[in-house]
Formats: C-alpha cells, structure tokens, sequence
C-alpha cells in the first residue's frame, strides 16, 4: 500500500492532550475580562472569586464529593506529591509504614523515596506479568503501623486498569484506618472515577490529560483526613496549598472537565474499537509483535496501547512514523528522553530487546477511524522496512 502523508495524527495522548478550542476561548475570555485575584475585596477580585468557585463545584458534582474537598493544584505531579508527603508527615504518629506498587509514575515513586528518607517504611508491589496488582497481595502488605497506600487507576505506560475497588475495599478489611491515595491522572475523563463508590480517600487528577491546560490539576482529599501543605504563604485553598490561584486555567480545567465527561460510555466504545482496529491491522503484517499489559476486557484501559516488536529500536520507530506525520512515544514521555529502560517495563520483567522495541500509542475522543487506517499503514511501512 502506498501513503502519501496527507495529515498530522496525533497519537500520544498519554503524554498530553491538544486543548479543546471551547477551554481555550474560555482561558481568554477569563484572562481579559475576570483578571483579578480572587482574594482581593474589589469587584474584580469578586469576580474571579466566582469563577473559582464555580469551578471548584464543576469538579467537585463530576467526582460525586463535595466542595470543601476539592484542592486546586498545578497538575498531577503536585497532587502526588501533596497527597504523599502530606499525608504521610501529617499522620507519622499513627504509623510508619507505607505501601505502593513499583509500575507508579515518577510523581509517586518519589515522594515515595523522600520519605523512606525521612524514616518510613516502603512496602512496593510487585505487578503480575500483565501490569496488575492483586487485592489480596495488596491487603497482606498492610499490617497495624501501615497509614497510606498509594496505587494508580491507570498505567500510563501500559494501559492496565488496576482493580481500585477491590483494592480499597481489602486494604480497609485489613487496616480501616489506612488512607487509600489513587494517581487518576490517566483515567479522569476516560473512565468512571467517584472516590466515594470506590473508597477513595485521596485522588490526583491533572488538566492536560483531558484537554485542559498544563498547569492545573486537582487533588480530592476525603473530607477529615489531615495533611501536611508543600506550600505555605497566603491560606489559599483552606490553608492546603499556598499561592495566587491559576484563575484561568482552573476555569479551562473546570470546562475540559465537563466536555470530557459527556456520553462516556459512548466514548469508552468508540477509543476500544480504535485500539482494537489498530492493534488487529498491524498484527496481521506483523503477527511476531508482542502487547503489553492487558489487550482487552475489564483489566485494559480504552485508550492505551503498548507493544514490542523485539529487536527493533522503538525510538526508530518513533522518527520514523514522525515522518508519516504520526506522533506517538516509547514509553512514558517524562522518561522518553532519560535513555535508561522503563521501569514499568522492567517490572513486568520483559526481555532487553522486547524492551528497546517497545511503542506507546494513546488514543483520545478526537481520533477518527480514517487516522487510525493511516496510523496502521504507516506502522506496517515503519516496522517492515526496519526489520
Ligand atoms: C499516571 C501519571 N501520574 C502523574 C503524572 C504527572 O502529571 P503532570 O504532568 O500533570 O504533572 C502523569 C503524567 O504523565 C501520569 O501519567
């Protein structure tokens, strides 16, 4: 088959997300009309007062919780770390002991060392060979001492869809007292996520994953439970996270929020017969290819896609599919450049080569079937003139 490059394909909504038009329309509606600082006592400091809290409602009815509970943040990475660090310090006297899993992002898995730093105890979890982690293997890691767990909804480099529910639910059997955190960075705006149905006590969400702009994120923190602040300075955010807040981009986050809640389940369809169109095509040509993590069913996010074509370099696949006009990623993109393996892929203990011949392609609602017959035709050219 012959491809012209007619279009650019964006493929590497892991990463980040092209912002809605709509939220970039609201950003600049909100930057030169409600300029003020919300906690100024003027009518424009009035003015973006309502703004935020509007959109601290927004958030707070798609997450089914309530205002109070809903802490503005830059974005994922600070919602890790605020959850962790703060929880963790704040409740030291009730425990010492910890737990998370080794497939988190970076965002956790720091904070995660800093407070083995500091004195805590870190159990990490290994995952099964298709990047999941057993309820009752994470309950038998609890004991008395243990005050936080920390485990993501949705692997970014492997799309495995961790049984959060399930997970909560025997931790708590085994510790009520625990504090279950969730990294939902990947999954908001894809999936169903209400902390309250699935005993939840911390979550972290970021803008950029869902349309939004880079910037501005969310960490939900249950209502009772105490945490230690990052930031200190004015008392914005009750006290919680210190700093004029980001009025625009939390009114494109609150925006990019709702659009992308909309018809979900029409949604979650639509992104599983993209990925399944795209895998089906490229493994006819190429059969030897090998999935990472789950490839279909309850256990396997919609939108992530994450294979090897062992022997093959995947940052050559990557150029060259750039020149097809079609944008994917080796892996996580905070790792893509650090030139050191996964260490997602790594604790699914593949092979060095199936690793180095590893792609990530993450699909969003606004790819279309005619992109993703392109994508497939280019990956086939890509994979079969490199092999
Ligand atoms: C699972 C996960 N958690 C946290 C983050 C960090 O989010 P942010 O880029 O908003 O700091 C990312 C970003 O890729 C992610 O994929």
């Amino acid at each position: 088959m012959t491809i012209t490059m007619v279009y650019e394909v964006y493929l590497d909504n892991s990463a980040t997300t092209p912002v809605f038009s709509e939220v970039i329309d609201i950003m600049a509606k909100v930057m030169r009309e409600e300029y003020g600082n919300p906690s100024s006592l003027h009518r424009r400091g009035s003015g973006a007062e309502r703004l935020m809290q509007e959109a601290r409602r927004t958030m707070a009815a798609l997450l089914c919780v309530s205002s109070e509970e809903i802490i503005f943040t830059s974005g994922g990475t600070e919602s890790n770390n605020l959850a962790i660090l703060g929880i963790a310090r704040r409740n030291r006297r009730q425990g010492d002991h910890l737990v998370t899993t080794l497939i988190e992002h970076s965002s956790v898995l720091e904070p995660f060392q800093q407070l083995e730093e500091e004195g805590f105890k870190v159990t990490y979890l290994l995952p099964d060979a298709r990047g999941l982690i057993d309820p009752v293997a994470a309950a038998a890691a609890v004991g008395e001492r243990t005050i936080l767990v920390s485990i993501m909804h949705v692997n970014n480099e492997i799309g495995s869809l961790l049984p959060v529910s399930p997970i909560s639910a025997a931790i708590k059997a085994r510790n009520p007292r625990v504090f279950f955190h969730v990294d939902g960075v990947q999954s908001f705006g894809k999936l169903h996520l209400q902390p309250g149905a699935m005993g939840i006590d911390a979550l972290s969400i970021s803008a950029h994953k869902f349309h939004g702009p880079r910037g501005a994120g969310v960490l939900y923190l249950r209502k009772g439970i105490h945490m230690e602040p990052l930031l200190r300075g004015g008392g914005h955010e009750d006290g919680r996270r210190a700093g004029t807040e980001n009025t625009p981009a939390i009114a494109g986050m609150a925006l990019a929020a709702s659009l992308s809640c909309r018809e979900q389940a029409q949604k979650i369809n639509k992104l599983t017969f993209l990925k399944e169109k795209l895998l089906s095509s490229v493994e006819q040509a190429h059969p030897w290819l090998k999935v990472n993590g789950p490839r279909e069913g309850d256990a396997a996010a919609p939108h992530i896609l994450n294979i090897s074509f062992p022997g093959l370099k995947g940052e050559l696949i990557l150029h060259s599919l750039e020149e097809y006009g079609v944008y994917i990623s080796t892996g996580s993109a905070c790792h893509s450049r650090k030139n050191a393996p996964s260490h997602v892929l790594q604790a699914l203990k593949l092979d060095t080569r199936t690793m180095e011949g590893t792609i990530r392609i993450s699909l969003s609602e606004q790819n279309t079937a005619a992109q993703i017959e392109y994508a497939a035709a280019a990956l086939h050219k890509v994979v079969a003139a490199l092999a």
